[in-house]
């Protein structure tokens, strides 16, 4: 078994009050590894930078480092290439390669890496487990461990603690500490998220790692830090987040088809609706993507079925959302009037998985694309102003972004994802071609000829 440096600490970490603790992490004594620069991980290594820490980022893609040793991310996360230009210029920012290493030079140590979903629909641990077992390599006395994604309930107390205390031969709470932070940032605001708009949720393996957990977080999050009674909750707290609103977005999906139906227009009785202060309904729309509101239920669905416990109305939500983008095009292609469908050019608007992000995880465009597939159409082509390529598609389906290149000879649009750059699209920008928006944002008296929207009444 390797055992840290010559640095071993005997002193317990909680018994450093927070100035204490605050300044040795100024100073660069204690060292914050980041493992994984992402989404998650390369705002939480700016916020920290931000505080003046010292900051190790861990990644295992070659590409995501040497990016990093350049002062860039491929995040497109606003402030993120600054706080990596200027920690690299103060010497504040290291890139490790070795992860062991990385554990061995710190005293906290952030899982920050995706745990995703199975085939089956559990959750993916591969990744944390592999993070976990080499943070255990190089864990010394009275350093932190801190596991950041959204898991399973019973994750970081019966998956990753045993491999934390198995393969360093240390015991929590004792001689190290554990604690579970959910991320809660919401893509491209994820820095001002951490360290201003949301108190940061906290828990620990027992009262010291929590102690020492809020100390640490309470030097980036400026909100403060809400204490968790245990790891397991502070889990569901996370998965909860996320069940809100893929059940809440259901309940939209479902009015919406409603008022179609029924000659109302949803938008506007929900705006109505929701100036009552109890009513908070989502948007409708094509579908759910991104890494986090179609999976947390999955981890809540899993577990539920191990458990016996019915979760009815979460499996419900998760369906009624994955069958919108089938809804979407079935709908759209009735804009055809009949034509012959196999000689359609179709043209999608958004790969993202919403507006605003070049993520496309998940993105309902894919199942979109898949259902015109079904329907045997011409050509499919995707038009999105943040995502220039994706090894995703398959070599038939044209990715672009000129708009006028998308559209030219297309006979049908489907607008999947609600960048901001299309919400002013009127008729003439899009060639009098049909249109199909499937997010609800286009202005329907700019669109006299063929077009439908979602919730309203064609
Ligand atoms: N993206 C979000 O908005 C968001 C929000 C809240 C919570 N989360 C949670 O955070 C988790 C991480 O998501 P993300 O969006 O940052 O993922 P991401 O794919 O953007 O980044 C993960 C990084 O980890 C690296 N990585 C993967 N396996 C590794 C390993 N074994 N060792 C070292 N590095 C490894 C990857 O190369 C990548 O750079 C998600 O699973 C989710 O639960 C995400």
């Amino acid at each position: 078994m390797k055992r840290g440096n010559s640095k071993t600490r005997t002193v317990s970490a909680s018994r450093h009050n927070g100035n204490d603790l605050a300044r040795k992490v100024r100073s660069g004594e204690f060292k914050i590894a980041v493992y994984g620069l992402g989404h998650v991980g390369s705002p939480l290594a700016s916020a920290w930078l931000h505080a003046g820490a010292h900051v190790i980022g861990v990644d295992k893609s070659p590409r995501v480092l040497e990016n990093a040793r350049k002062g860039r991310t491929h995040v497109p996360e606003p402030g993120v290439n600054e706080a990596f230009t200027k920690g690299l210029k103060d010497k504040h920012f290291l890139i490790y390669d070795d992860p062991i290493k990385a554990s061995q030079d710190s005293y906290l140590k952030m899982i920050c890496v995706p745990v995703l979903l199975t085939d089956s629909f559990s959750a993916d641990l591969a990744a944390v487990k592999q993070v976990a077992s080499a943070i255990a390599h190089g864990l010394k006395k009275g350093d932190v461990v801190s596991l950041n994604p959204s898991v399973p309930p019973g994750t970081s107390e019966d998956v990753i603690l045993p491999i934390l205390e198995k393969a360093s031969g240390l015991k929590v709470e004792q001689d190290f500490y554990m604690i579970y932070n959910p991320e809660r940032i919401y893509e491209g605001r994820a820095i001002e998220d951490i360290e201003e708009r949301y108190p940061a949720i906290m828990s620990g393996a027992g009262p010291k790692s929590l102690e020492v957990g809020s100390r640490l977080y309470s030097m980036i999050a400026k909100k403060g830090v809400i204490r968790i009674s245990n790891m397991r909750t502070a889990e569901t707290e996370k998965l909860l987040e996320g069940v809100y609103r893929d059940v809440n977005i259901a309940l939209a999906n479902e009015m919406a088809k409603f008022c179609e139906k029924i000659g109302v227009d949803f938008w506007e009785a929900r705006d109505a609706a929701n100036s009552q202060p109890f009513s908070h309904i989502h948007k409708p729309g094509a579908g759910v993507g991104g890494a986090c509101i179609p999976v947390y239920p999955q981890f809540i669905l899993h577990t539920a079925d191990i458990q016996k416990v019915e979760c009815n109305l979460t499996r419900l939500g998760r369906n009624v959302n994955d069958s919108m983008p089938a809804y979407c095009v079935d709908q759209a292609v009735r804009l055809l009037d009949g034509a012959d469908v196999s000689r359609s050019t179709v043209t999608l608007l958004g790969l993202a998985f919403r507006g605003g992000v070049s993520d496309t995880r998940l993105s309902p465009t894919y199942k979109v694309i898949e259902e015109l597939k079904k329907l045997g159409v011409k050509e499919i082509r995707i038009h999105d102003p943040l995502v220039s390529s994706d090894p995703n598609l398959s070599q038939d389906v044209i990715l672009t972004s000129s708009l006028p290149q998308a559209i030219k000879g297309a006979d049908l649009i489907i607008l999947v994802a609600d960048h901001p750059e299309y919400r002013s699209l009127a008729q003439e920008k899009l060639g009098g071609i049909p249109v199909y928006d499937g997010r609800g944002i286009l202005d329907k008296l700019k669109f006299s000829g063929r077009f439908a929207s979602i919730g309203k009444p064609s």
